[in-house]
């Protein structure tokens, strides 16, 4: 939807997107290997949850408001 409506940062907010999947997979290899709890924890509690935040706030909030104006 980003890329048919020629949205002007698709490229980065798709690299956003890559970038966080990139660390849930190592996290569920993590859990995979160590079944330690703490370390996914860890990981919501902290990386993910900033990340949600600042990416919602940043990145979906504009795209939508871009995709809003270009219907
Ligand atoms: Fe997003």
């Amino acid at each position: 939807m980003m890329e048919e409506s020629q949205f002007y940062a698709a490229a980065i907010h798709k690299t956003e997107h890559d970038s966080m999947r990139k660390k849930i997979q190592a996290i569920e290899d993590g859990w995979k290997a160590d079944k330690d709890a703490q370390k996914v924890q860890n990981f919501l509690e902290g990386d993910f949850k900033s990340w949600m935040v600042l990416h919602v706030a940043r990145w979906d909030s504009e795209t939508a408001m871009h995709l809003g104006d270009s219907m």
